[in-house]
This record gives structure tokens, sequence and C-alpha cells, in this order.
């Protein structure tokens, strides 16, 4: 997978631009606020997902404008594809390769990308809540009924808990807690076993990245924590008296963790600034990997802002070593731009995006001598 173009209007801060980028590494480099994270929401949001940042489709168009168009032309499934958006009065208007689509939802799955935004450090930084979502959505783009199995699961979890709510006033529903536990068993189990069986998949690769940005110093291992012990349904009869007076359900897959340990030991509570950023990174390296297991295409891969706070050894990884893939960087220096081997450099400045040539190898080598 590989964007060949990218045209945008009225988007954002950007101006009207036509971006045609490398197929390796694209780094975008400018001062802070001038259009950079623009840039790769422009791409991203052809994914057909929601926007990394949490805006509502309408903050996308410029403030004061009518209307954003977009177009983005990509080579995938060995052919040239083009999917056409125009974003007007909070909704999205899709074309894809000139046909009209209806929803989101049918151009899910046509453009992959895997983003890197300084928000997913709470990945690691942050409860597990953020880690059970990162499984699951990374589960739902590689096996669809995933999302129905937990859909399934909160709908019962939520009716379990109404029902520990009411039986202390009314006794006689206990009875039928056994039919919601053995439902919520059965989900529960599924679900488990598709994380772990991600997790098992993911570990390897993940592992092999955080080697590859940590210069080979240092380990990363990961391990799913599923929320109980045994059975799910051995778990929840066990804990129904802790569970009615409490009103909610202590165990389950809702409860369950990714834990990430750098050298044998939790990320979140001894990493560095710089080692927890890496295995933020090192996770969405190997999600990409595993989609392309899936998928057949190697997705494109966006890194919001990842260069801050990592030394220039992990910094040279990901500016010349992720090779096969097409990666844009954005970063506010102009110095990764200038260490980039090979690939194209974006300035951007008041939301124009300008193409600049790779620096002259004899003047870097002579400053003064054109002076
Ligand atoms: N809908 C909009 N219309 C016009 N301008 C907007 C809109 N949304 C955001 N902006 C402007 O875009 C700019 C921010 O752009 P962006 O987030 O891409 O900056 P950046 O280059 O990534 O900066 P940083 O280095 O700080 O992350 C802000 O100045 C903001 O006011
Ligand atoms: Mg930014």
């Amino acid at each position: 997978m590989r964007v060949e173009s990218l045209e945008a209007s009225g988007f954002r801060n950007l101006s009207s631009l036509g971006l045609f980028p490398s197929p390796g590494a694209n780094v975008i480099y400018g001062e802070n606020g001038q259009g950079k994270t623009n840039l790769l929401e422009a791409i991203w949001i052809f994914t057909g997902g929601r926007s990394f940042r949490g805006a509502k489709d309408g903050e996308m168009v410029r403030l004061n404008g009518g209307e954003a168009s977009l177009s983005l032309s990509f080579f995938s499934e060995e052919r040239k594809q083009e999917i056409c958006l125009r974003l007007r009065e909070g909704k999205r208007f899709f074309t894809l390769n000139g046909v009209k689509k209806r929803s989101s939802s049918e151009v899910v799955g046509k453009f992959c990308a895997v983003i890197f935004s300084p928000e997913h450090l709470s990945l690691v930084k942050d409860g597990p809540s953020g880690r059970r979502q990162f499984l699951d959505s990374a589960l739902c783009q590689s096996r669809p009924s995933f999302a129905g199995l937990i859909t399934q699961y909160n709908r019962t979890l939520f009716q379990r808990n109404a029902l520990l709510k009411d039986i202390p006033r009314h006794p006689e529903l206990l009875d039928t807690l056994e039919i919601w536990d053995m439902r919520l068993s059965q989900f529960g189990e599924k679900m488990t076993q598709g994380r772990l069986q991600y997790v098992e998949a993911l570990e390897p690769l993940a592992a092999a990245a955080y080697e590859g940005i940590s210069g080979g110093r240092e380990t990363l291992s990961l391990s799913y924590e599923k929320g109980y012990e045994d059975s799910l349904s051995k778990a929840l009869s066990e804990s129904r008296r802790e569970d009615m007076r409490f009103g909610h359900t202590g165990k389950g897959p809702h409860r369950g963790d990714l834990a990430i340990r750098l050298n044998g030991v939790p990320a979140r509570s001894f990493g560095s600034q710089g080692q927890q950023r890496s295995a933020v990174l090192a996770l969405k390296l190997a999600e990409a990997e595993l989609l392309k297991r899936f998928t057949g295409e190697e997705p494109v891969i966006l890194l919001d802002d990842v260069l801050s706070e990592l030394d220039s050894g992990r910094q040279e990884y990901l500016l010349n070593h992720l090779e096969g893939r097409q990666v844009f960087l954005t970063c506010c220096s102009p110095e990764p731009a200038r260490r980039l081997q090979e690939g194209k450099r974006f300035f951007v400045e008041k939301g124009n995006v300008l193409e600049t040539p790779p620096p002259d190898p004899e003047k870097e080598r002579n400053p003064g001598i054109s002076q």
C-alpha cells in the first residue's frame, strides 16, 4: 500500500495542496502550529476511521469555510485506486474509484494506515483500558466478527450488572443470575481466546521492532493477563457474593490487561520517556506487520511527532531502516530531514506544504564554502 498523491482544499489550515510523496520515507518538518499534524490527518481520514485526535468531522473543514474536498491516489491490490472525499456540514461523502459510497464503513479496509500520535503514549503510561482498546481495535481490523462479540459481551455484562443491583431488593431474581453467568462466560472466553491469540502473534513482532529501535540493547516482552483465573464461569461463581455486594462484575475480560515489559520489568512503572515511546512505537509497527500478514498489504505508517525524546540511534532507525514501508513522519526541527538518506522532505509553514531538495553533501561537509 502506498500513497501516490494527495490533493486537499479547504481542509483545516492547509492551503490547496498537491502532494507527491516518496514510496519510502517522507519527513514533514516545520514549526509548531504550522499544519504538520493536519497533513497526517488528511491522509488518515481515508482509512475511514475516526480522527486520531478525537476531532469531529466538522472541525476538519477550514474555519468559516463551507466544505473540504480531498482526494487520495494510492497503489493497492496491484493497481492504482482513488478515494475522493468531501466534508460538508459535519458529514463525509466518499467515492471509491469513481463509485459513490453511502458511508465511511464502505471504504474501511481499502486504504490502510497505522498511526502513532503522542496521545498513544497513554498505551504505556495509563491504565489498562487503553491497552484493551488497542487489542480490540486491532483484532476488529483483522477479524471483523470480533466487533460483534465485543458488543454481545458488553451487553451481557451490562445486564448482569443491572441484575446484581436489583437482587438485594428482589431476591427472587437470584435464579436468573445463572443464565447471565453462562452467557457472559461463553462470550468472555471467546474474547479472551481472541486476545490471547493476537498477543501471541504480536509479541515476537513487537520484540523484533523494539530490538531494532533500541539497537539491540534492550528487550521488550508482552503477555496478556485475562482478568480472571482458570475459567470465567468458575471465577464468576466464586466472586458472586462480592459482585452482589458491589453491584458490578469484578472478574472478566473487561478487567484484562496487556502487560508490557522492558528488560523484564513493567514499562509503565520503570520505563524512561524514550523507552516508553519506543515501546509504543514497537507495538504500532508490530500491529502494521500483522495487518500486512492478514491483508497482504503493508499499511502506510504515520508517525506524528515521534522523534522527540529519542536518541540519535533510535531516530536514525526510524528514518532509514523501516524498509519496504511508506512512512510519513513529522518533526519540528529540520535536522532529521537532513539525516534522511533516501525519500522526500516537506517543509510546512502556515499551511503551505513545500517539497525541499535533499541537502547538498558538498555543502554539508564544508558549510563555509558557499558564503
Ligand atoms: N478547521 C480549521 N481551520 C483553520 N485552521 C485550523 C483548523 N483546525 C486547526 N487549525 C489550525 O491548524 C494549526 C495546527 O496545525 P497542526 O496541529 O497541524 O500543527 P503542527 O504543525 O502539527 O504543530 P505542532 O508541531 O505543534 O504539533 C493551528 O494553528 C490551528 O489553529
Ligand atoms: Mg502536530
